[in-house]
């Protein structure tokens, strides 16, 4: 099973560009059109939140066209630049989108079982695994403990150095880690915000966060740095289940010289 992971494509209404800079349309497609032609190709995309800038509806609409073409079925999860009323009235046909209250959802028609958890506070930056939905979780996870599992959620549960972001958490991240913990059926816990590939353990599991395919947050670990973004190689992550293991995969998106053999036709290392 091939899980592929996008995250963060941040799309504005048509012909307006991300902080005036960024065409996150164009980078969209040219992972849209990417992960359409992976071979083998992805049994499911999860698409892990802030998929449009100011969640209007007609930024949702713009979003929609775009990951149209996309062959494997798409599985949506709200970032706090989202809206869950504006996203269940973008997608009536995402029907595992509850149509009242959190968008925590759970898939359950492949080996490893997805479990969407919703961390949206709308109007903030930072998100939230309140009581609410740690409930919720311990409910869902205590309902398969022998299914291999993947949750998803768009906020990481872990700071990462990165002090702006880290001022943009996740509340409650202690008591989510203390739930994990105690399912070891967890092989790993995917998020976006971060617009990087950053692994951290929690809860006794693998955590990451994914990069963008469209623009990346700086790398600065200075106390204090202002945010700033980067066009930075764009990407995406593949989660891929196989012999019983989770192995994640980065993907970096665009045209690079290669493949170039290692070795001669007859079989001797190139010297
Ligand atoms: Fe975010």
């Amino acid at each position: 099973m091939i899980i592929a992971q996008i995250t963060d494509t941040h799309i504005r209404i048509p012909g307006k560009l991300a902080y005036r800079r960024v065409d996150t349309a164009k980078f969209l497609a040219a992972a849209v059109a990417h992960v359409n032609a992976l071979d083998p190709a992805p049994d499911v995309i999860v698409m892990t939140g802030d998929l449009v800038d100011f969640a209007l509806p007609a930024e949702y609409e713009h979003f929609a066209a775009l990951i149209a073409p996309l062959k494997a079925p798409v599985f949506l999860m709200p970032g706090n630049h989202d809206g869950r009323d504006e996203m269940r009235q973008g997608f009536p046909a995402h029907r595992y989108l509850p149509r009242q209250g959190f968008l925590n959802y759970t898939i359950e028609d492949w080996p490893v079982r997805l479990v969407a958890v919703d961390t949206l506070i709308p109007g903030e930056g930072g998100g939230e695994v309140c009581d609410e939905r740690l409930a919720w979780l311990k409910r869902t996870l205590a309902a398969a403990p022998k299914r291999p599992t993947v949750v998803m959620l768009h906020h990481p549960p872990f700071h990462t150095g990165i002090s702006f972001m880290d001022g943009h958490d996740l509340k409650n991240a202690d008591k989510f880690a203390a739930v994990i913990a105690r399912h070891p059926q967890v092989e790993r816990i995917i998020a976006g915000h971060l617009h990087r590939s950053i692994q951290c353990r929690v809860g006794g599991t693998v955590a990451t966060t994914c990069p963008s395919p469209a623009h990346q947050i700086v790398l600065d670990l200075r106390t204090g740095a202002t945010l700033g973004f980067a066009m930075e190689p764009p990407g995406y992550q593949l989660h891929v289940w196989n012999d019983g293991r989770l192995v994640t995969h980065t993907v970096t998106i665009g045209r690079f010289d290669g493949p170039y053999p290692f070795r001669e036709p007859e079989g001797k290392l190139i010297s």
